[in-house]
């Protein structure tokens, strides 16, 4: 396979934004495979998309991880671009005691440990590539909690700081670490949760969030925060206890994910 053409791999590309950001690589003429746990969902996106490559990869998975490594290595030559986006949203009231203990560390799993697992694993093949990136999808509550989703926020909390982290440590290397920072989405992660009501919170569609990644990505930006986002990131420097109330007037989920 020739390296003229670029290589990205988008974990949980099967829907959602992951597979917004995949067309708009495809129509920009890169390899783009993305992963999922459900063969089905991938299946489908295939069936939609024939030039997409699929790939059936657990993040939680090390065994599952190990062999994309080597399927990339031997089908494309390694990859260029790794976008961690792969994540869940569990809603969760701490203050019960039916607090789905395990359901929240398989969310810091997928959400945290997981990006850290894909870098570390996919290191050897971004240092050969003359244009290595790294774009980890957290989101806006990485700046403002959502009480709601207090796990959740956590990890992109988490996931925010460790893409600070990296970044430095991974320039002497060429490896650029980009963060996208999302608003509230149209996407299934979202189905059934309340703040779809509040205007303020309406959600974008896909495929707007990944033309504004796109434009923000092509100009070599490094902390991409669309919408929403952008306004909790000031706000929550500006009026932190403010937003915060804004953002959290129904604190107690009312029903759980
Ligand atoms: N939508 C929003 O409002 C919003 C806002 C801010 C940030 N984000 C972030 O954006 C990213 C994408 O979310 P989305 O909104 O597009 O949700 P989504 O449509 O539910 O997409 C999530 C994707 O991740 C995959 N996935 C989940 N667990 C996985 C695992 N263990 N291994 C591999 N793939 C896995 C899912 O496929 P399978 O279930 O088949 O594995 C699916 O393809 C997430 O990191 C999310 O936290 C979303």
């Amino acid at each position: 396979m020739s390296k003229m053409k670029q290589t990205i791999l988008i974990t949980g590309g099967s829907s959602g934004i992951g597979l917004a950001i995949a067309k708009k690589f495809i129509e920009n003429n890169y390899n783009v495979v993305v992963t999922g746990r459900n063969l089905d969902k991938l299946e489908k996106v295939k069936y939609d998309l024939p030039s997409i490559h699929i790939e059936q990869s657990d993040v939680c998975n090390e065994d599952d991880v190990k062999k994309l490594v080597l399927k990339m290595e031997q089908n494309f030559g390694g990859i260029d671009i790794l976008f961690n986006n792969a994540g869940i949203m569990n809603l969760i009231d701490a203050g019960s005691e039916d607090n789905q203990l395990n359901k929240q560390f398989t969310e810091i799993e997928i959400n945290f440990h997981a990006p850290i697992r894909m870098l570390h694993y996919f290191l050897p093949q971004l240092k050969k590539s003359k244009n290595a990136v790294v774009v980890n999808v957290s989101s806006g509550l990485a700046y403002v909690p959502f009480a709601q989703a207090p796990t959740y926020s956590g990890t992109k909390a988490a996931l925010h700081f460790w893409t600070m982290g990296i970044r430095p440590q991974l320039k002497p290397h060429n490896i650029k670490v980009v963060e996208l920072l999302p608003p509230v989405v149209d996407t299934p992660i979202f189905d059934g949760i309340d703040v779809k009501e509040d205007d303020n919170l309406k959600p974008m569609p896909p495929e707007k969030l990944a033309n504004l990644f796109w434009k923000d990505f092509i100009n070599g930006r490094e902390e991409i925060a669309p919408g929403l986002s952008k306004q909790l990131k000031l706000m929550s420097r500006l009026a932190p206890k403010f937003i915060f109330k804004q953002l959290n007037k129904q604190p107690i989920p009312s029903k759980r994910t």
